[in-house]
């Protein structure tokens, strides 16, 4: 699974075979310039979502709940979540373990499958006290495995499991029947997800441990822009096969004389 927000990135997932798509919250951080993941809403996601849609990815497209969105009741909850299968998604992904049990049964109700997500759950970072490995010791780790079936138990068909030692991923992934997906839980979940502009290396500022770049698309895009840039300061673009051909010997008519401009080919 890899994050995309908009219909480039989804055609490129398409096209490079992957199984699903999240829409993620990390919306707010990599694409909107937050700080963190609070600011963003059900409107962004479902914007994105829509997007992503649009592309007609080969993929399931998973649509991330945003914090507050299944916080407040269950009626709202179905309704945030009805949002974004309106927008393209073809399931919901929400943060939580025992806690949020009712709102995963809920939107179950309402027919929408629902991916959890366990660990370092980046909504709730203020009481984390900040972006924190979750699951170091044996209590909070068997916590976590009790948090995990929790979810399996409520119908989730699946769970991300994030910012875990690699032992708790494994354990986690043994214990259940579901599949599990990680993100800096180690080699043995059953798959991985990475946000999109860390996999391509569009996001060159902070680079996480469990973060793997497999390009370098920031420097790539700077490059290409200041040759672009560079190019239009020197007069070299556009050049006569990148200029549109006229029907008359139009240089003489327009009192284009000097210009430069006649190019008729
Ligand atoms: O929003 C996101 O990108 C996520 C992944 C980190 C799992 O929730």
């Amino acid at each position: 699974m890899v994050t995309a927000y908009d219909a480039p990135s989804a055609r490129v997932a398409h096209e490079a075979d992957v199984d699903l798509i999240l829409v993620g919250d990390s919306l707010a951080m990599v694409v909107l310039g937050y700080d963190d993941t609070l600011q963003v809403t059900v409107d962004d996601i479902a914007h994105h979502t829509a997007a992503v849609a649009r592309a007609k990815p080969n993929v399931v497209i998973v649509g991330d709940m945003p914090w507050l969105s299944f916080h407040i009741n269950t009626e709202e909850t179905v309704k945030n979540a009805s949002r974004l299968v309106r927008a393209g998604a073809h399931c919901v992904k929400l943060e939580g373990g025992h806690k949020r049990v009712a709102a995963v049964e809920a939107i179950l109700d309402a027919e929408i499958p629902v991916m959890g997500h366990i660990g370092l759950t980046p909504q709730s970072s203020n009481v984390m006290g900040g972006f924190k490995v979750q699951g170091r010791h044996v209590d909070s780790a068997v916590l976590l495995v009790d948090e995990a079936k929790a979810l399996e138990d409520a119908g989730c068909f699946a769970v991300v499991i994030e910012g875990v030692p690699a032992e708790v991923g494994a354990r986690i992934t043994e214990a259940l029947t579901i599949p599990t997906i990680g993100i800096g839980a180690g080699p043995k979940t059953d798959g991985q997800v990475l946000v999109y502009h860390d996999v391509i290396g569009l996001e060159n500022r902070f680079k996480p441990k469990f973060v793997r770049r497999y390009g370098t698309a920031f420097d790539d895009q700077a490059a290409s822009l200041s040759a672009y840039a560079a190019d239009v300061r020197s007069g070299a673009f556009p050049g006569p096969d990148e200029v549109y051909a006229a029907k008359d010997d139009l240089t003489e008519a327009l009192g284009l004389y000097g210009s430069g401009a006649n190019s008729t080919s």
